[in-house]
């Protein structure tokens, strides 16, 4: 696992940003799987000026996001197919055919999340996910104590995940307290993992993540044993780690993506 400190959430969104991008390059129909949270903003915020601007190409870019709460509709404000819609594939030329994001309101929730793992199988697995990180060290939903082997399931929210999230919601009776997500087996499958956090409120998590052994209380623990993993965190996210790690990306060995892209024909 590499860990890479930047100054600002500014600088991180971009360094992800670029690393979707180059990856995009070199693989036009790239297996792409998404995160919800505001951690990702900035970096589908950048992503979204790269295809502005440079003409980053998505129309054979599949994508399979990490979790959706139960009980939510697509079209529900806090629903993380709308924010997925609105913050990213609006604005960009992907066809929303190749969108996959779980159904929090299928009938059987079980079968949506057997369904879910044989299409990110028939598609020959994920090559590039990005993973926010939970206060108390999940990863997608996977909360503290989920088995390491576990594939796409439904869980019951921890307290602290669901105070986490309740100031998206105006009405508390609303806020969702199981959800469906990827598993941490399914998780450890993709090719290339990048792990983002931004804020003091992430410290603990990414300290007791990195520098401390693996164990099922720190859902992002296991990540060290990933053979591909990249954690881009700001400072502040930073601030309880006891090692040094490179403030700047010259490990990463990043062509520049930017000359490598066309500019798009006005
Ligand atoms: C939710 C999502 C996670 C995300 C986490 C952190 O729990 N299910 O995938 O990593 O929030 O969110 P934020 O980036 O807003 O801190």
């Amino acid at each position: 696992m590499k860990v890479i400190v930047c100054s600002s959430y500014e600088e991180l969104s971009k360094k992800a940003a670029e690393i979707f991008a180059q990856r995009i390059l070199q693989k036009p129909n790239i297996i792409l799987g998404l995160a919800t949270g505001g951690t990702p903003v900035g970096t589908y915020k950048e992503l979204i000026r790269l295809h502005n601007e440079h003409g980053l190409d998505f129309s054979q870019v599949v994508t399979f996001n990490l979790d959706e709460y139960v009980g939510l509709a697509p079209s529900h404000p806090q629903s993380y197919r709308y924010f997925m819609d609105k913050n990213l594939f609006d604005a960009i030329n992907i066809k929303k055919e190749n969108t996959h994001i779980l159904s929090g309101t299928a009938e059987d929730v079980e079968a949506e999340c057997a369904s879910f793992e044989e299409k990110i199988a028939s598609a020959g697995g994920i090559d590039l996910q990005v993973l926010g990180i939970g206060s108390n060290g999940h990863i997608a939903f996977n909360e503290p104590g989920t088995s390491r082997d576990c594939r796409t399931h439904v869980v019951n929210l921890a307290e602290s995940t669901i105070q986490d999230n309740a100031r998206f919601f105006d009405d508390p009776s609303e806020i969702p307290r199981q959800a469906l997500t990827l598993g941490i087996g399914t998780i450890m499958e993709a090719r290339e993992i990048i792990l983002l956090a931004s804020g003091q409120g992430k410290a603990q998590a990414i300290a007791r993540s990195v520098e401390r052994p693996i164990t099922l209380a720190v859902p992002a623990s296991a990540l060290q044993v990933h053979p591909n993993t990249v954690f881009i965190i700001d400072q502040d996210a930073a601030s309880q780690l006891k090692r040094e790690y490179p403030q700047h990306s010259q490990d990463l060995e990043m062509p520049s993506y930017a000359t490598k892209i066309q500019p798009k024909v006005l």
